[in-house]
């Protein structure tokens, strides 16, 4: 199993090479053949498990045991306060923030060591700083099904690196209800209108369950354009993987989402939405704006492609169509049917019934559409 993984990636490097050289024999269309290269390299990715930066292709600097605990001085920052007004500003830049943190995966974390390491967070995810008014609210979306564990990580390090940045933030888990193909960008619809019903967030952070950020400096807040967040991930060697890629975390003001008409509803299943959205991106007259390379950093935790989220084939062709249906499908087109509000002591889970490709009704045949909302 092991060899024949590694003759494919011998296989895919070879390819790239050529990729490489036909680019200089021609630029025209360089662009289009990386995209799918690096398209056939995550889906080979997906399918056979751990990233490229995982085993046999990494480098040192993979490696690299450096930077500090995520909670260290949180303490720093100041104990809840009892009267709330009048609180001065917080500073332009956090004394807390400062540069890389060290990411590891611990086995046996609790979501109660989490909470107790995070006394300040409050139901619902939610936290704003103790001694000072936040510059910027931030509502953190996760689309998620079936992945706990992971989310059990990314709550570890996602509470201390937003409280470093003296953020007014909130976490919020869409959780795709039932077993029907998973549909990451729709998710991401229902949680933009759900958290703004809360709160009037001024960012919002589209946020994959399995990527943790290594450096605070990465601030969570918006910028003029749609910021694409994530542009050095392990797995992709710390680079980013082409030039268009907008996956893993972006962060959009409400404005610039409403702009680009959000999400597309109807990529189902693994791959493509990504590349919709960045193509939505432009074609709502924006520019992607990115952190610098050393600073938008991610680990992904390892794993293997759901059951549920298996590669949608047909995520080209939708692809070449997104500058004809954006206008008609996205947030103003968005139909869903809320199961179920938690305020639970870390996170706001809002469980979610999308439907299917067929419209809203539920696949298993079983009356959930009568579910009535609850709220806790
Ligand atoms: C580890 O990371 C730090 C900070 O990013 C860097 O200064 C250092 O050179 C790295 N060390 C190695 C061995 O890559
Ligand atoms: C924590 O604060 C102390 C005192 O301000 C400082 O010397 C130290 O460098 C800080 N440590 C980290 C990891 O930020
Ligand atoms: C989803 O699948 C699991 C296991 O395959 C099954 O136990 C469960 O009832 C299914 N849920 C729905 C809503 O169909
Ligand atoms: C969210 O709520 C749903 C419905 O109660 C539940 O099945 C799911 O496990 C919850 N997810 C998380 C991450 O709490």
């Amino acid at each position: 199993m092991l060899t024949l993984q590694s003759k494919w990636r011998y296989l895919v490097m070879i390819l790239g090479v050529q990729l490489v050289v036909m680019a200089l024999l021609s630029r025209e269309g360089y662009h289009k053949r990386v995209t799918y290269f690096f398209q056939i390299l995550r889906k080979l990715e997906a399918s056979t498990g751990p990233g490229i930066g995982g085993s046999g292709l990494s480098g040192p600097s993979l490696h690299n045991q450096t930077g500090r605990d995520v909670y260290a001085n949180l303490s720093l920052l100041g104990k809840a306060q009892t009267t709330e007004d009048n609180l001065p500003y917080c500073p332009k830049k956090s004394p807390l923030v400062g540069g890389p943190i060290h990411v590891t995966f611990p086995s046996g974390l609790t979501l109660a060591q989490v909470e107790r390491k995070n006394p300040l967070v409050v139901r619902g995810g939610r936290y704003r700083p103790p001694n000072c008014e936040a510059r910027h609210r931030t509502a953190i979306i996760i689309p998620h099904r079936n992945r706990e564990h992971h989310l059990k990580f990314l709550l570890y390090y996602l509470h201390p690196f937003l409280q470093r940045q003296q953020l007014n933030y909130g976490i919020y888990i869409i959780h795709q209800e039932g077993n029907y193909t998973f549909n990451r960008a729709k998710l991401m619809n229902v949680g933009f209108r759900e958290a703004m019903r809360e709160e009037e967030w001024d960012c919002l952070f589209f946020h994959d369950v399995d990527l943790i950020p290594e450096d605070d400096r990465n601030t969570y807040i918006c910028d003029a354009h749609p910021k694409h967040a994530a542009i050095a991930m392990d797995k992709f060697r710390y680079k980013l993987p082409y030039k268009s890629y907008f996956g893993g975390v972006s962060a959009l003001t409400p404005q610039q989402y409403l702009k680009m008409n959000g999400f597309p509803n109807n990529y189902w299943g693994w791959g493509g939405e990504d590349d919709d959205i960045g193509v939505r991106v432009s074609l709502g007259g924006m520019l992607i704006s990115r952190p610098a390379l050393n600073v938008g950093r991610y680990k992904m935790i390892k794993h293997k492609l759901d059951q549920g989220n298996e590669i949608n084939p047909r995520r080209f062709n939708m692809l070449a169509k997104t500058r004809h249906t954006w206008k008609q499908d996205g947030m103003n087109t968005v139909e869903y049917e809320i199961v179920r509000r938690e305020h639970l002591p870390l996170y706001t889970n809002i469980t979610v019934n999308i439907g299917t490709e067929k419209g809203l009704t539920p696949h298993t045949g079983k009356s959930q559409s009568q579910t009535p909302v609850t709220e806790h």
